[in-house]
């Protein structure tokens, strides 16, 4: 399959599922390859401008990496690099042009979706979304492989995506990103939360759509113990709703006041926990994306448990990647 060559990944209805699921193939190669010391130079010489409007630990170190096994490179920009950045010297128009014409694709992580948005519409190379408000979809392909390595087929899966207290609020983007995943491969997935942090709903419906073909499904309930009842995986995030994240960015990463206010009284409720835990099954895994809150949004008991799988989530980050690069940069043939 090479009709991923060129293309953007802003979210996961930009590819279909058998696209998502040929990525996860070259992804689950990449990285046999790399535990068996092959080299795959697949993009000798090629550039990718990394452009982080927020901080990254896994993203950012992931797609540098990446790029640097595939035998090319990635610039590192943030506001300090770009006179679009703290200067505010220059527009986001005349920056995606000139990046354009330097780089052969931009992995953006972007503070608001137009951006993401925008930088796509401009530029002629692939755009790749390194986690926006609305979308995470290349954390949503990490935890996918993640699954599929522990579970083999996702067909009969249930991910119990579970709410976490944390004072920073992010937004839904994982939340999204894997309910659409949920839709498109046939997985169930149950979100629990509380009243008022639900993930965007257009995006739950659309998800929904998917699901009535592939056998899948999407629900939202209002407690742990609802579900991780059968559950083969429990996926602990902490995010606001879309209208609370959109307030704008008092509420990203340092947390409003006010909403903080109404989190607290959820503290209790809402860390998953060794209780939570002996609600699923034995062989439950835990997930969490990174970076977690410990002890808010899950215990470190839970954390530094057998059952937890988060490093392994962490480092698929870099195999999913280097396929999304590898084919939308046209090295994978
Ligand atoms: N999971 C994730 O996107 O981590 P970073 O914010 O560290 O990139």
């Amino acid at each position: 399959m090479s009709n991923l060559k060129g293309r953007d990944l802003k979210g996961i209805a930009d590819f279909s599922t058998e696209e998502i699921e040929f990525t996860l193939e070259v992804s689950k190669l990449l990285k046999q390859e790399l535990k068996m010391g092959r080299t795959h130079r697949l993009l000798e010489g090629r550039t990718l401008a990394g452009i982080f409007e927020t901080p990254s630990t896994r993203t950012s170190i992931s797609f540098e990496t990446a790029m640097t096994q595939l035998g090319g490179h990635m610039i590192y920009l943030n506001e300090h690099r770009m006179w679009v950045g703290l200067a505010a010297e220059e527009d986001w128009h005349d920056t995606i042009m000139t990046v354009d014409r330097y780089v052969d694709a931009i992995a953006h992580r972007a503070i608001t979706r137009p951006s993401l948005e925008k930088a796509a519409e401009l530029a002629s190379i692939p755009v790749i979304n390194a986690s926006c408000p609305v979308e995470h979809p290349c954390q949503a392909f990490a935890d996918v492989m993640t699954m599929q390595e522990k579970k083999g087929s996702l067909a009969k899966a249930k991910v119990a995506f579970c709410w976490g207290y944390r004072t920073a609020n992010p937004p839904a983007g994982l939340t999204n990103s894997l309910m659409l995943m949920a839709g498109k491969l046939g997985f169930e997935m149950v979100v629990a939360c509380p009243e008022g942090f639900d993930p965007d709903l257009g995006i739950k419906a659309e998800a929904d759509r998917a699901a009535a073909a592939s056998g899948g499904s999407v629900k939202i309930v209002r407690s742990y113990e609802e579900a991780v009842k059968d559950a083969d995986f429990i996926n602990v995030y902490s995010w606001v709703s879309p209208a609370v994240f959109a307030k704008g960015l008092e509420t990203h990463f340092k947390g409003d006041p006010e909403f903080e206010e109404t989190k607290k009284k959820l503290k209790k409720d809402w860390c998953v926990s060794k209780r939570t835990l002996s609600m699923a099954p034995k062989d439950c895994r835990v997930m969490h994306c990174l970076p977690v809150s410990r002890n808010n949004e899950v215990t470190d008991e839970v954390l530094n448990s057998p059952q937890s799988i988060i490093f392994d989530e962490a480092e698929n980050r870099l195999h999913t990647e280097k396929a999304i690069l590898a084919l939308l940069m046209g090295g994978y043939r």
